[in-house]
């Protein structure tokens, strides 16, 4: 979707313009393509009728353009665009990066910017993969924190797709996933939702459209994704009943994978048989073997093997008593590395630092709102066993 020109916030430079007219001017002159949901961080800029992607990781920016490869004097105008827009509300930060943009100085332009991989672990990687390069959709199930949404990431940038992001939830609106007209002004615009974007893209070149928490979604738009996913003649076929226009894509282009947890302790719907067949291949997310598990831990945070390993012990112990009915919610891989991120760069103990990062969010609560004592002592009490 192209940017709409907005005024950036006024500011005073040293040599008397102000950042409005600097902004306003590029503003004026650029058209932005916003690809951040798609590739985090990247921004796609018409500038003269010439189009350069820029990219930014929540510190550095590049482009490539000529007038970056340079350093020429004033540094690059399609950056500064990208800049502004941001600046101004117009364009939001990547979702994963942080959201304020920092005004004073501007972007200091750097040929390095790389959007980070986070290193997924476990034979999942290898399933996904092979799904993928057979035209396969994957559906990924599993408890919270395992890896799901890190290793879509992972396997997208690694195959050169596109990713394009579907956080499902009840709420989730038309303008979110199929699209919808929205005022601007004085008329009436059609804007494209996350599917049909995907497909858009997809005429082009590879695209993954991930949506998570797929169980989460109302029927409406399950029914519309349930209509498409059902190829013929080699193509994907969006037909759009708001607009009439309809839109295909080649199989080998599109993807879909989804993402949900199961079980009781999720507010979830089941998934309808049909749209579960669309997905050909169902990939199962456990946690991670321990030895797996602390070595991630080690690997990510610095901790030392032998507190990483009581760690991961202390999460198995839960994790079987959660099993037993004792408590609601397993402790997570995510949980963990918080846990030992509290420890190595906080200098908490592990008992402080569980206190304060996920024993707490494991335990039910009393009629009167306090935590449930009874769960609370259990888990101090494994901690101290393991410790
Ligand atoms: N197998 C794994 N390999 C690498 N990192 C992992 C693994 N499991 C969990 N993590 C780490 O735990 C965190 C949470 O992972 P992620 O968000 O991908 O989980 P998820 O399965 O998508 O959870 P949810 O179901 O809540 O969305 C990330 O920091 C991720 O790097
Ligand atoms: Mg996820």
């Amino acid at each position: 979707m192209a940017v709409k020109v907005v005024e950036p916030n006024d500011y005073r430079y040293k040599n008397g313009k102000t950042r409005s007219q600097a902004g306003k001017e590029l503003l004026r002159k650029a058209e932005i393509l916003d690809e951040s949901l798609v590739a985090p961080g990247t921004y796609r800029v018409v500038y003269d009728g010439k189009e350069h992607t820029v990219r930014y990781d929540g510190s550095s920016w590049s482009c490539d353009c000529e007038d970056q490869r340079s350093r020429a004097k004033g540094g690059c105008k399609h950056i500064w665009a990208v800049y502004w827009a941001m600046a101004a509300g117009v364009i939001e930060p990547p979702e994963e990066l942080p959201k304020k943009v920092k005004l004073s100085g501007g972007p200091k332009a750097s040929a390095k910017a790389e959007v980070k991989t986070e290193g997924f672990v476990g034979p999942q990687k290898g399933q996904l993969l092979t799904a993928l390069k057979l035209n396969k959709n994957a559906l990924l199930k599993g408890p919270t924190g395992t890896g799901k949404t890190v290793l879509v990431r992972e396997v997208a940038k690694e195959l050169g797709y596109k990713l394009g992001y579907v956080a499902g939830s009840e709420s989730l609106q038309d303008i979110d996933f199929l699209g919808a007209f929205v005022k601007k002004g004085d008329s009436i615009e059609w804007v494209d939702g996350k599917l049909t974007k995907a497909f858009r893209l997809a005429q082009k070149g590879r695209v993954i459209l991930f949506i998570d928490e797929i169980n989460r979604i109302p029927s409406k738009h399950l029914n519309i994704l349930i209509g498409v996913m059902n190829p013929s003649g080699g193509k994907y076929t969006l037909y759009n009943h708001l607009t009439g226009e309809t839109i295909e894509a080649p199989i080998e282009n599109l993807r879909f994978i989804g993402a949900m947890n199961e079980g009781g302790a999720y507010q979830v719907h089941p998934l309808d048989p049909a749209l579960m067949r669309r997905f050909e291949s169902k990939i199962q997310f456990y946690y991670l073997p321990p030895e797996l598990e602390a070595g991630l831990i080690v690997k990510r945070t610095g901790l030392s093997k032998e507190v990483a390993e009581k760690m991961v012990k202390v999460a198995n112990l839960q994790r079987e008593a959660v099993k037993r009915g004792e408590y609601d919610f397993p402790l997570d891989t995510a949980s963990l590395l918080n846990w030992a991120e509290m420890v190595v760069k906080g200098g908490l103990s592990p008992e402080e630092a569980a206190a304060c990062t996920w024993l707490y969010g494991l335990v039910g609560a009393e009629m009167d709102g306090t935590p449930n004592e009874e769960q609370v002592a259990g888990l101090k009490k494994l901690i101290e066993t393991v410790f």
